[in-house]
Protein backbone atom coordinates (compact mmCIF):
# COMPACT_ATOMS: atom_id res chain seq x y z
CA UNK A 1 0.00 0.00 0.00
CA UNK A 2 1.23 3.35 -1.03
CA UNK A 3 0.94 6.67 1.59
CA UNK A 4 1.33 9.92 0.98
CA UNK A 5 1.99 11.60 4.35
CA UNK A 6 1.53 15.23 4.79
CA UNK A 7 2.13 17.54 7.64
CA UNK A 8 1.32 21.48 8.79
CA UNK A 9 0.37 21.37 12.33
CA UNK A 10 3.19 24.06 12.81
CA UNK A 11 6.02 25.78 11.15
CA UNK A 12 7.65 22.56 9.14
CA UNK A 13 5.60 22.17 5.89
CA UNK A 14 7.16 18.00 5.12
CA UNK A 15 5.63 15.55 2.32
CA UNK A 16 6.35 11.79 2.91
CA UNK A 17 5.76 8.98 0.67
CA UNK A 18 5.70 4.92 2.27
CA UNK A 19 5.01 2.08 1.06
CA UNK A 20 4.00 -0.96 3.64
CA UNK A 21 2.61 -4.46 3.73
CA UNK A 22 1.46 -6.39 6.22
CA UNK A 23 -0.92 -5.05 8.96
CA UNK A 24 -0.98 -4.73 12.76
CA UNK A 25 2.91 -5.94 14.61
CA UNK A 26 3.90 -7.56 11.40
CA UNK A 27 3.52 -4.54 9.42
CA UNK A 28 6.80 -3.70 6.99
CA UNK A 29 7.17 -0.50 5.50
CA UNK A 30 10.13 1.12 3.10
CA UNK A 31 10.36 5.09 2.76
CA UNK A 32 10.19 6.37 -1.20
CA UNK A 33 10.61 9.91 0.02
CA UNK A 34 10.46 12.07 2.64
CA UNK A 35 11.28 15.90 2.51
CA UNK A 36 10.72 18.88 5.44
CA UNK A 37 10.77 22.33 4.69
CA UNK A 38 11.00 24.17 8.21
CA UNK A 39 9.93 27.79 8.30
CA UNK A 40 12.01 28.61 11.94
CA UNK A 41 13.89 31.18 9.89
CA UNK A 42 11.55 33.33 8.68
CA UNK A 43 9.27 33.08 12.45
CA UNK A 44 12.37 33.84 14.02
CA UNK A 45 11.74 37.96 13.60
CA UNK A 46 8.48 37.07 15.51
CA UNK A 47 10.32 34.94 18.20
CA UNK A 48 7.80 32.39 18.07
CA UNK A 49 5.75 30.73 15.68
CA UNK A 50 3.63 33.57 13.75
CA UNK A 51 0.64 31.50 12.73
CA UNK A 52 -1.13 33.18 9.59
CA UNK A 53 2.67 33.37 7.95
CA UNK A 54 3.00 29.81 8.88
CA UNK A 55 -0.25 29.36 7.08
CA UNK A 56 0.37 31.02 3.93
CA UNK A 57 4.67 29.77 3.45
CA UNK A 58 2.29 25.71 3.90
CA UNK A 59 0.41 27.42 0.89
CA UNK A 60 3.50 27.86 -0.97
CA UNK A 61 5.50 25.05 -0.05
CA UNK A 62 3.12 22.26 -0.35
CA UNK A 63 2.61 22.46 -4.08
CA UNK A 64 6.23 22.80 -4.64
CA UNK A 65 7.26 19.53 -2.00
CA UNK A 66 4.89 17.40 -3.52
CA UNK A 67 6.01 17.82 -7.20
CA UNK A 68 9.56 17.19 -6.03
CA UNK A 69 7.84 14.12 -4.77
CA UNK A 70 6.05 12.72 -7.59
CA UNK A 71 7.02 14.78 -10.86
CA UNK A 72 4.62 16.44 -12.43
CA UNK A 73 2.86 14.02 -14.41
CA UNK A 74 2.29 11.85 -10.35
CA UNK A 75 0.68 15.24 -9.28
CA UNK A 76 -1.64 15.13 -11.95
CA UNK A 77 -2.66 11.15 -11.49
CA UNK A 78 -1.65 10.60 -8.22
CA UNK A 79 0.69 7.48 -8.98
CA UNK A 80 4.87 6.98 -7.93
CA UNK A 81 7.69 6.69 -10.63
CA UNK A 82 6.97 3.15 -11.96
CA UNK A 83 3.44 4.43 -12.28
CA UNK A 84 1.71 2.61 -9.28
CA UNK A 85 -1.28 4.26 -7.84
CA UNK A 86 -1.07 6.01 -4.26
CA UNK A 87 -3.46 4.17 -2.52
CA UNK A 88 -4.29 6.69 0.57
CA UNK A 89 -3.32 10.24 1.85
CA UNK A 90 -2.58 10.92 6.03
CA UNK A 91 -2.44 13.92 6.80
CA UNK A 92 -2.08 15.58 10.60
CA UNK A 93 -5.77 17.02 11.77
CA UNK A 94 -4.42 18.25 15.04
CA UNK A 95 -3.15 18.93 17.73
CA UNK A 96 -1.14 21.91 16.32
CA UNK A 97 -1.85 25.84 15.02
CA UNK A 98 -5.33 25.61 13.36
CA UNK A 99 -4.49 27.96 10.28
CA UNK A 100 -1.64 25.74 9.59
CA UNK A 101 -3.45 22.80 10.19
CA UNK A 102 -6.35 23.98 7.75
CA UNK A 103 -3.88 24.21 5.11
CA UNK A 104 -2.44 20.31 5.14
CA UNK A 105 -6.09 19.44 5.37
CA UNK A 106 -7.62 21.61 2.22
CA UNK A 107 -4.75 20.14 0.54
CA UNK A 108 -4.82 17.08 1.37
CA UNK A 109 -9.05 16.64 0.53
CA UNK A 110 -8.32 18.61 -2.84
CA UNK A 111 -5.87 15.69 -3.73
CA UNK A 112 -7.93 13.27 -2.58
CA UNK A 113 -10.92 14.00 -4.74
CA UNK A 114 -9.01 14.61 -7.74
CA UNK A 115 -6.87 11.15 -7.13
CA UNK A 116 -10.00 9.29 -5.45
CA UNK A 117 -8.92 8.04 -2.59
CA UNK A 118 -9.14 8.00 1.08
CA UNK A 119 -7.87 10.89 3.75
CA UNK A 120 -7.10 9.76 6.79
CA UNK A 121 -6.89 11.56 9.57
CA UNK A 122 -3.77 11.45 11.35
CA UNK A 123 -3.17 12.54 15.84
CA UNK A 124 0.32 14.39 15.59
CA UNK A 125 1.45 13.08 18.97
CA UNK A 126 0.71 9.44 17.96
CA UNK A 127 2.73 10.46 14.72
CA UNK A 128 6.01 11.26 17.12
CA UNK A 129 4.83 7.40 19.13
CA UNK A 130 5.29 5.74 15.97
CA UNK A 131 7.69 7.84 14.49
CA UNK A 132 10.28 6.54 17.25
CA UNK A 133 9.65 3.21 16.45
CA UNK A 134 10.89 3.45 13.15
CA UNK A 135 14.57 1.21 12.37
CA UNK A 136 15.65 3.52 9.93
CA UNK A 137 14.30 6.58 8.33
CA UNK A 138 16.51 7.00 5.31
CA UNK A 139 14.31 6.24 1.80
CA UNK A 140 15.56 2.79 0.01
CA UNK A 141 14.51 -0.20 -1.51
CA UNK A 142 15.13 -2.32 2.16
CA UNK A 143 11.45 -3.67 3.70
CA UNK A 144 11.97 -3.13 7.69
CA UNK A 145 9.86 -4.00 10.72
CA UNK A 146 8.80 -1.52 13.38
CA UNK A 147 10.63 -1.65 16.57
CA UNK A 148 9.17 -4.04 19.08
CA UNK A 149 7.28 -2.01 21.77
CA UNK A 150 6.58 -3.95 24.77
CA UNK A 151 3.46 -2.81 26.40
CA UNK A 152 1.99 -1.36 28.14
CA UNK A 153 4.90 1.74 27.36
CA UNK A 154 5.33 5.39 28.39
CA UNK A 155 5.54 8.10 25.63
CA UNK A 156 6.84 11.37 26.92
CA UNK A 157 6.33 13.71 24.15
CA UNK A 158 8.18 16.60 24.14
CA UNK A 159 8.07 19.34 22.11
CA UNK A 160 7.41 23.56 21.12
CA UNK A 161 3.80 22.88 21.51
CA UNK A 162 3.49 19.97 23.70
CA UNK A 163 4.45 18.38 26.85
CA UNK A 164 2.38 14.76 27.59
CA UNK A 165 3.11 12.21 29.40
CA UNK A 166 1.22 9.03 27.39
CA UNK A 167 0.86 5.54 28.42
CA UNK A 168 0.13 2.84 25.76
CA UNK A 169 -1.08 0.08 26.42
CA UNK A 170 -2.52 -2.79 24.25
CA UNK A 171 -5.53 -1.96 22.04
CA UNK A 172 -8.21 -4.74 22.62
CA UNK A 173 -10.26 -6.53 19.79
CA UNK A 174 -12.61 -4.06 20.37
CA UNK A 175 -10.84 -0.90 20.49
CA UNK A 176 -9.23 -1.99 17.11
CA UNK A 177 -13.21 -2.98 15.56
CA UNK A 178 -11.49 -6.15 15.14
CA UNK A 179 -10.21 -5.15 11.51
CA UNK A 180 -7.64 -6.66 9.87
CA UNK A 181 -6.05 -3.81 8.97
CA UNK A 182 -6.51 -2.25 12.36
CA UNK A 183 -3.74 -0.05 14.20
CA UNK A 184 -0.45 -1.52 15.05
CA UNK A 185 -2.61 -1.20 18.18
CA UNK A 186 -2.11 1.13 20.97
CA UNK A 187 -4.93 2.80 23.25
CA UNK A 188 -3.39 5.80 24.82
CA UNK A 189 -4.31 7.90 27.29
CA UNK A 190 -2.46 10.83 28.65
CA UNK A 191 -1.41 10.52 32.18
CA UNK A 192 0.49 14.07 32.59
CA UNK A 193 0.59 16.98 30.78
CA UNK A 194 2.07 20.66 31.25
CA UNK A 195 -0.15 23.31 32.63
CA UNK A 196 0.98 26.23 30.81
CA UNK A 197 4.21 26.57 28.31
CA UNK A 198 5.43 23.21 26.50
CA UNK A 199 9.34 22.30 26.93
CA UNK A 200 10.33 23.77 24.16
CA UNK A 201 8.45 26.61 24.26
CA UNK A 202 9.93 27.54 27.78
CA UNK A 203 13.37 26.53 25.76
CA UNK A 204 13.02 29.25 22.88
CA UNK A 205 11.28 31.80 25.24
CA UNK A 206 14.52 31.10 27.55
CA UNK A 207 17.12 31.28 24.98
CA UNK A 208 15.05 34.62 24.14
CA UNK A 209 15.73 36.64 27.06
CA UNK A 210 19.24 35.36 26.99
CA UNK A 211 19.86 37.10 23.75
CA UNK A 212 19.26 34.03 21.51
CA UNK A 213 17.64 34.16 18.21
CA UNK A 214 14.24 31.65 17.59
CA UNK A 215 14.11 28.64 17.60
CA UNK A 216 16.99 29.41 20.75
CA UNK A 217 16.57 25.69 22.11
CA UNK A 218 19.34 24.04 20.77
CA UNK A 219 21.47 26.93 20.89
CA UNK A 220 20.88 27.35 24.65
CA UNK A 221 21.49 23.63 24.94
CA UNK A 222 24.79 24.68 23.42
CA UNK A 223 25.47 27.18 26.00
CA UNK A 224 24.87 25.10 28.79
CA UNK A 225 27.42 22.18 27.56
CA UNK A 226 29.84 24.87 27.39
CA UNK A 227 29.16 26.14 30.47
CA UNK A 228 29.52 22.26 31.78
CA UNK A 229 32.74 22.16 30.13
CA UNK A 230 34.21 25.93 30.80
CA UNK A 231 32.72 24.98 34.96
CA UNK A 232 30.89 28.08 34.51
CA UNK A 233 28.31 28.12 37.62
CA UNK A 234 24.96 29.15 37.82
CA UNK A 235 24.58 32.59 38.67
CA UNK A 236 21.62 31.86 41.25
CA UNK A 237 19.21 28.82 41.27
CA UNK A 238 16.49 28.49 39.67
CA UNK A 239 13.47 26.10 40.64
CA UNK A 240 12.54 22.61 40.20
CA UNK A 241 8.93 23.50 39.39
CA UNK A 242 5.93 20.88 40.52
CA UNK A 243 8.39 18.25 41.70
CA UNK A 244 6.79 17.80 44.85
CA UNK A 245 3.32 18.44 43.38
CA UNK A 246 2.88 13.98 43.66
CA UNK A 247 1.14 13.98 40.25
CA UNK A 248 2.61 13.82 36.61
CA UNK A 249 1.86 17.37 35.38
CA UNK A 250 4.44 20.22 35.05
CA UNK A 251 4.48 23.91 35.03
CA UNK A 252 7.36 26.14 32.64
CA UNK A 253 6.24 29.36 33.06
CA UNK A 254 7.58 30.22 36.21
CA UNK A 255 10.72 29.03 35.77
CA UNK A 256 11.01 31.28 32.57
CA UNK A 257 10.26 34.37 34.16
CA UNK A 258 12.43 33.19 36.83
CA UNK A 259 15.25 33.73 34.40
CA UNK A 260 13.67 36.98 33.21
CA UNK A 261 13.75 38.54 36.90
CA UNK A 262 17.41 36.70 37.22
CA UNK A 263 18.40 38.59 34.03
CA UNK A 264 16.87 42.07 34.92
CA UNK A 265 18.62 41.77 38.65
CA UNK A 266 21.56 41.14 37.00
CA UNK A 267 21.73 43.56 34.65
CA UNK A 268 20.94 45.91 36.60
CA UNK A 269 24.19 45.47 38.75
CA UNK A 270 25.98 45.97 35.41
CA UNK A 271 27.22 42.03 35.66
CA UNK A 272 25.28 40.62 32.79
CA UNK A 273 27.42 38.54 30.18
CA UNK A 274 27.89 36.50 28.00
CA UNK A 275 29.63 34.28 30.79
CA UNK A 276 26.46 34.75 33.08
CA UNK A 277 24.23 34.19 30.23
CA UNK A 278 26.04 30.79 29.74
CA UNK A 279 25.73 30.08 33.70
CA UNK A 280 22.05 31.08 33.26
CA UNK A 281 21.55 28.32 30.49
CA UNK A 282 23.03 25.24 32.30
CA UNK A 283 21.08 25.88 35.24
CA UNK A 284 17.42 26.26 32.98
CA UNK A 285 18.78 23.29 31.50
CA UNK A 286 19.57 21.49 34.65
CA UNK A 287 16.38 22.64 36.62
CA UNK A 288 14.10 21.21 33.34
CA UNK A 289 16.09 17.72 32.90
CA UNK A 290 15.84 17.17 36.65
CA UNK A 291 12.16 18.06 36.31
CA UNK A 292 11.37 15.57 33.49
CA UNK A 293 13.18 12.95 35.54
CA UNK A 294 11.02 13.75 38.84
CA UNK A 295 7.89 13.20 36.79
CA UNK A 296 9.27 10.27 34.13
CA UNK A 297 10.75 8.60 37.67
CA UNK A 298 7.05 8.60 39.11
CA UNK A 299 5.51 7.65 35.90
CA UNK A 300 7.49 4.63 35.36
CA UNK A 301 6.57 3.78 38.73
CA UNK A 302 2.94 4.36 38.67
CA UNK A 303 2.56 2.38 35.27
CA UNK A 304 5.19 -0.80 36.15
CA UNK A 305 5.96 0.71 32.01
CA UNK A 306 8.40 -1.92 30.20
CA UNK A 307 9.57 0.87 27.38
CA UNK A 308 10.02 4.39 27.36
CA UNK A 309 9.50 6.24 23.98
CA UNK A 310 11.11 9.94 23.90
CA UNK A 311 9.73 12.33 20.98
CA UNK A 312 9.54 15.76 19.80
CA UNK A 313 11.89 18.16 19.15
CA UNK A 314 13.35 18.25 22.25
CA UNK A 315 14.15 14.90 22.63
CA UNK A 316 17.16 16.35 20.61
CA UNK A 317 18.37 17.47 23.73
CA UNK A 318 21.57 15.88 24.90
CA UNK A 319 21.29 16.58 28.72
CA UNK A 320 17.89 14.78 28.52
CA UNK A 321 18.65 12.22 26.34
CA UNK A 322 21.59 11.57 28.90
CA UNK A 323 19.35 11.44 31.64
CA UNK A 324 16.56 9.11 30.59
CA UNK A 325 19.32 6.66 29.02
CA UNK A 326 20.85 6.16 32.66
CA UNK A 327 16.59 6.19 34.30
CA UNK A 328 15.83 3.51 32.03
CA UNK A 329 18.83 1.57 32.43
CA UNK A 330 18.21 1.48 35.85
CA UNK A 331 14.69 -0.05 35.61
CA UNK A 332 16.22 -2.26 32.88
CA UNK A 333 13.42 -1.33 30.25
CA UNK A 334 14.46 -0.08 26.59
CA UNK A 335 14.56 3.23 25.57
CA UNK A 336 13.14 4.20 22.02
CA UNK A 337 14.74 7.63 20.98
CA UNK A 338 13.91 9.16 17.66
CA UNK A 339 16.86 9.68 15.11
CA UNK A 340 17.41 13.51 14.12
CA UNK A 341 15.69 13.49 11.08
CA UNK A 342 12.21 12.06 12.58
CA UNK A 343 12.50 14.10 16.38
CA UNK A 344 11.03 17.16 15.02
CA UNK A 345 8.10 17.50 12.56
CA UNK A 346 8.24 15.57 9.73
CA UNK A 347 5.73 13.60 7.62
CA UNK A 348 7.00 10.14 7.57
CA UNK A 349 5.43 10.00 10.81
CA UNK A 350 2.46 11.07 9.42
CA UNK A 351 2.44 8.34 6.90
CA UNK A 352 3.46 5.49 8.91
CA UNK A 353 0.40 6.15 11.71
CA UNK A 354 -1.78 6.93 8.83
CA UNK A 355 -0.99 3.30 7.11
CA UNK A 356 -2.48 1.61 10.59
CA UNK A 357 -5.99 2.44 10.73
CA UNK A 358 -8.48 0.92 8.42
CA UNK A 359 -9.36 3.07 5.12
CA UNK A 360 -12.75 3.23 7.33
CA UNK A 361 -10.99 5.78 9.00
CA UNK A 362 -11.71 8.17 6.53
CA UNK A 363 -14.14 10.87 7.60
CA UNK A 364 -14.77 14.65 6.78
CA UNK A 365 -11.82 16.22 7.95
CA UNK A 366 -11.20 19.02 10.43
CA UNK A 367 -8.72 20.66 12.06
CA UNK A 368 -8.38 20.36 15.96
CA UNK A 369 -6.01 22.24 17.39
CA UNK A 370 -6.29 21.12 20.85
CA UNK A 371 -6.71 17.23 20.39
CA UNK A 372 -5.70 15.56 23.04
CA UNK A 373 -4.74 11.76 22.07
CA UNK A 374 -6.93 8.94 23.83
CA UNK A 375 -9.62 11.32 24.18
CA UNK A 376 -13.34 10.45 22.42
O1 LIG B 1 8.71 18.77 17.56
P1 LIG B 1 9.25 20.06 17.07
O2 LIG B 1 10.16 20.07 15.87
O3 LIG B 1 8.11 21.05 16.69
C1 LIG B 1 7.01 21.23 17.48
O4 LIG B 1 7.11 22.09 18.39
O5 LIG B 1 5.98 20.53 17.29
O6 LIG B 1 9.98 20.75 18.29
C2 LIG B 1 10.66 21.98 18.18
C3 LIG B 1 11.09 22.41 19.55
C4 LIG B 1 11.57 23.84 19.60
O7 LIG B 1 10.98 24.47 20.71
C5 LIG B 1 13.07 23.71 19.76
O8 LIG B 1 13.68 24.79 20.41
C6 LIG B 1 13.16 22.45 20.57
O9 LIG B 1 12.18 21.60 20.00
N1 LIG B 1 14.51 21.84 20.50
C7 LIG B 1 15.36 21.78 21.54
C8 LIG B 1 16.53 21.15 21.06
N2 LIG B 1 16.35 20.86 19.72
C9 LIG B 1 15.10 21.29 19.42
N3 LIG B 1 15.23 22.17 22.80
C10 LIG B 1 16.27 21.94 23.63
N4 LIG B 1 17.42 21.36 23.24
C11 LIG B 1 17.61 20.96 21.98
N5 LIG B 1 18.75 20.38 21.60
ZN1 LIG C 1 5.72 17.76 16.89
Amino acid sequence: MLTLGIETSCDETAIALIETRGSGRSLEYRIISSLIHSQSELHSAYGGVFPTLAKREHEKNLPVLLEQTLGPDGVARGVIHDGRTIDRIAVTEGPGLEPALWTGIEFSQKLGERWRIPVIPVDHMEGHIVGSLLQSDRPDETWRKLEELPVPALAFLISGGHTEIVLCRECSSQDSGGSETAHASFAYEVIGSTKDDAVGEAFDKTARLLGLPYPGGPKLSAWAQEARRQDIPAPRPLPRPMIKSGDLDMSFSGLKTAVLYAVRDIEKSGALDDTVRKGLAREFEDAVVETLEVKLRAALDRTAARALIVGGGVAANSALRDRFEAVTREYDIPLFLPSAHVSGDNALMIALAGSFSPASDARPLKAHGTKRLGAV
